[in-house]
């Protein structure tokens, strides 16, 4: 089939190589130009697992194309994806949807047969629905263009794997006939056995927010459990871990720590309190306004903590700060915990040196007033406290007696709760977690955190 993707972001590259992968004729188009070269000349312009070698595959096939005009895209496809950004408007809590408008209103009237156009973006509910009447209205073959909504739940990291494996597929559809095509487009997956769930426009663009809305509270819960364990001197890691053996719960998204970032959960919470508020049930999601506030306040507490370990104040220390990235296995920055206490701690007068793998030069063009290394023994040197705040494994991998040598004061506070402190430990380090219970270093009795700034 001949599909388009418009808008080639984490979303549409990775779901137009998937296209291709499955056996499509794909165009990707964007107004980036510097991205449509880049995925022209097979080059990923943003870091995620497997994509190259499918980015690859696909242009030399010659299933899978980039760059042209809206009016291209028309002329090309029978399908089309749109796969725009949608973030948080500012100074509102809801979302920008004015992106999509703006496909809907460059593509349509360049739409003379008959084809589905297939929103993917995540939307406030309602969307849909007004951009398929604009839709139907603008096009010249009228209602011959139909509108669907086909929210997508990758991960960022794990994205090629999240398509082409994906837990289910949601299409929201108004005739049969959108539906049938939906499902020739995913047959490959349907066939592997992933459960297609067809709906009406409203229910498939709720399901994704909703999913999201879930996973933050999942995430804001075990944090509030964090806090309290803190208090009472028990231990966060063990009780997610028991507390996931139940298959109701499932410890998956159960991680405390400094919370979740990223570009999809904290404005798809925001976008969803807002668009409750608009349709009446605010009051039935301001528990919503609660897992963001739970969620902000995570990255205050670990300043807090921070100034309290170094003893009250972190002007003038050196603070080594490992991870950028709003989560491991991405280079992606937006609304990143790690960045946000990097650059408070500067902005508190400390020198702050960040690493990380791959997120670092996206990190240094929006906050260029922070040092990086490239190497984490480098951005330890001399640091006063190490700061693990974005998971990547190959911090697991640091030796702590070798890096021991590295910094002035052996101080680990690992914000993910993903090291071993005991291990961090044994080595002479005097090592903090977000929720886990302390031994004192040198009488082993048991402490709780420093006491805030
Ligand atoms: C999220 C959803 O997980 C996807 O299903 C969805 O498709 C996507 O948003 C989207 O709307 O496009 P993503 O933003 O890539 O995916 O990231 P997650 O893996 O969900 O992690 C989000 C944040 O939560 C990260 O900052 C992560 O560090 C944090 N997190 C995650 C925790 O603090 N604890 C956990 O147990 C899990």
């Amino acid at each position: 089939m001949r599909i388009t993707v418009i808008g080639t972001g984490y979303l549409g590259a990775v779901h137009a190589a998937c296209m291709a992968e499955i056996g499509h004729d794909v165009l990707g188009i964007d107004t980036n130009s510097q991205r449509i070269s880049a995925l022209a000349e097979g080059r990923v312009p943003f870091f995620e697992p497997q994509l190259g070698e499918l980015l690859a595959r696909g242009l030399n096939s010659g299933k899978l194309r980039f760059g042209g005009s809206l009016a291209d895209a028309a002329a090309f496809g029978q399908v089309h994806f749109i796969c725009v950004g949608t973030p948080q408007l500012p100074e509102s809590l809801a979302a920008d949807t004015s992106g999509i408008e703006a496909v809907i209103d460059g593509l349509a009237p360049h739409l003379t047969r008959n084809c589905l156009v297939a929103g993917k973006s995540t939307v406030p509910v309602g969307t849909a629905a007004r951009m398929a009447i604009r839709l139907a209205e603008l096009a010249p073959v009228g209602r011959g263009a139909e509108l669907a909504w086909n929210p997508e739940f990758l991960r960022e990291g794990y994205a090629v794997q999240d398509t082409l494996c994906s837990d289910r597929l949601v299409a929201g559809v108004t005739s049969a006939a959108a539906d049938e095509l939906l499902r020739s487009v995913y047959a490959p997956l349907l066939e592997a056995g992933i459960p297609f769930i067809s709906t009406d426009l409203s229910t498939a663009e709720l399901v994704k927010v909703s999913a999201n809305a879930f996973l933050a509270t999942k995430i804001s819960f075990i944090n509030a459990m964090a806090d309290l364990c803190e208090a009472a001197g028990a231990d966060v890691v063990t009780l997610a871990r028991a507390m996931g053996y139940d298959d109701r719960i499932g410890s998956r998204g159960l991680s405390a720590g400094l919370g979740f970032g990223g570009g999809c959960l904290p404005k798809d919470l925001r976008a969803l309190v807002a668009r409750g508020t608009d349709l009446g049930v605010g009051d039935s999601l301001h528990f919503l306004q609660e897992i963001d506030t739970l969620n902000m306040a995570r990255r205050t507490r670990t300043v807090e903590l921070i100034s309290g370990i170094v003893g009250g104040s972190v002007q003038g220390h050196n603070v080594a700060v490992l991870g950028a990235a709003f989560k491991p296995h991405t280079d992606d920055i937006r609304d990143s915990p790690a960045l946000d206490v990097a650059v408070r701690l500067h902005r508190q007068g400390a020198h702050v040196r960040v690493h990380d793998p791959e997120a670092a030069e996206n990190a240094r063009k929006v906050f260029p007033e922070l040092d990086y290394a490239h190497a984490i023994y480098a951005a330890c040197e001399n640091a006063d406290i190490v700061l693990h705040l974005t998971d990547w494994p190959q911090y697991q991998e640091i030796d702590p007696a070798a890096l021991r040598s590295a910094v002035r004061q052996p101080r680990l506070l690992d914000a993910r709760n993903a090291l071993s402190l005991d291990r961090w430990r044994a080595d002479g380090w005097t090592a903090w977690g977000l929720g886990i219970r302390m031994a004192d270093p040198d009488t082993g009795t048991q402490v709780t955190v420093p006491a805030t700034a």
